[in-house]
């Protein structure tokens, strides 16, 4: 009997049946594994695990070789494991926002995908569910967050630091409302480091259950300068189905991971578009790709949003589509969103439970 070539897919798709001790979710969509290589029938892979606790350690290494003894073709089976070190504990010191429970970054490799569009849906939608949240337009160069949540306004100063301005009950900050209309604004690197960290660390921003951070699109000063600046619970990458956004969208997702910031999970925007006469539903872009991009890396899919006028015009008209027609069926997609985040978050804060506020 031919026993078949053992590949590296074989063994990551056997480790993604072990869960984490006490989770629901496995090591591989936690990005616990590292450096998987298979040379003939010898398996290398590298554990890095969120705790010094040695029996844990031991228990996960023992679940990932039952996982891999029952993987036919496996010979030798070599596990390195080390305690991952605490996330962004780096020199320069992300310092935690008082009275912020959760951060989440909103992020696509791509431009002009639908960040802003999700942030602003997502904040409402996690909002509406109960919960304290404030939205950070972290976009120095092109805020669009004012004109997404309407009217403009100069937020004020209290006790040295700015106070946020309130929009549909969310705690808003944009350098928008700072700077008002004196586009296009042409910083150099260092100053928008130095600005997104003023919007985070010098706002009052209350107590929050959740503060969502609109990135500029890529992966460049911003994104650096937030990993670095404040723990981040973790980023949430949005997408559209077309090729070239999925691979800008595997490169945002690199960055995360590089930073040790875990991924939430995957957004298709404008998947599919649903026809306002005969309510048929078209792939423009081809659909599906975000969920089997999120399937090949081992993150969560946070689902799929319809390409829908009132999507736009919501983000036009300063009435984003969650409140200004929360029975809409887009609403609920957004919502259902906003849940799957939740839950990301919430498992997230149980793998690393030594760097977020519990
Ligand atoms: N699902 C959707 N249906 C219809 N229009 C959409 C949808 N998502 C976003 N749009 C529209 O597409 C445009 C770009 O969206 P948005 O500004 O949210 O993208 P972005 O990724 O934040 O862009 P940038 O990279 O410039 O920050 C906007 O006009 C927005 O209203
Ligand atoms: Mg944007």
């Amino acid at each position: 009997m031919v026993t078949p070539q053992l590949t590296e897919d074989a063994v990551i798709s056997a480790l993604r049946e072990v869960k984490y001790p006490g989770m629901s979710r496995d090591l591989v969509s936690f990005g616990m594994i590292k450096n998987t290589r298979v040379e003939g029938t010898t398996v290398y892979l590298e554990l890095q695990i969120p705790t010094e606790d040695a029996a844990v350690i031991a228990k996960v290494q023992a679940s990932v070789r039952e996982a891999l003894g029952r993987v036919p073709g496996i010979g030798e089976l070599h596990i390195q494991a080390a305690p991952r070190q605490a996330p962004q504990e780096a020199a320069s010191g992300p310092a935690p926002l008082p009275g912020v429970r959760r951060i989440i970054a909103v992020a696509s490799g791509k431009g002009g995908v639908g960040k802003s569009t999700v942030a602003v849906n997502l904040a409402l939608a996690l909002a509406q569910s109960g919960a304290a949240v404030g939205l950070l337009d972290a976009d120095i160069y092109g805020p669009n967050v004012p004109r997404m949540l309407g009217e403009p306004g100069r937020p004020k100063a209290h006790e040295g630091k700015i106070v946020p301005l309130v929009r549909y009950g969310l705690n808003v900050i944009s350098v928008g409302y700072l700077l008002g209309d004196q586009s296009p604004i042409i910083w150099r690197g260092p100053l928008v480091a130095q600005a997104l960290k003023q919007l985070l660390h010098e706002v009052h921003w209350g107590q929050l259950d959740y503060l969502v951070v609109d990135l500029p699109p890529g992966t460049g000063d911003t994104q650096l300068t937030l990993v670095q600046s404040v723990p981040l619970t973790g980023g949430v990458i949005v997408t559209t189905p077309s090729a070239v956004a999925l691979m800008d969208a595997e490169r945002g997702l690199k960055m995360f991971r590089e930073a040790r910031v875990p991924i939430l999970g995957i957004v298709e925007n404008m998947s599919y578009f649903i026809c306002p006469h005969c309510q048929g539903e078209t792939d423009i872009f081809s659909r599906g790709g975000g969920r089997q991009v999120s399937e090949s890396l081992g993150v969560p899919f946070l689902g799929e949003i319809p390409l829908n006028p009132a999507i736009r015009e919501g983000g036009d008209t300063g009435a984003p589509v969650v409140v200004a027609k929360p029975e809409s069926a887009e609403a609920l997609v957004f919502r259902n969103v906003a849940e799957r985040v939740r839950l990301a978050a919430e498992a997230a804060v149980e793998a690393m439970p030594q760097m977020i506020i519990r």
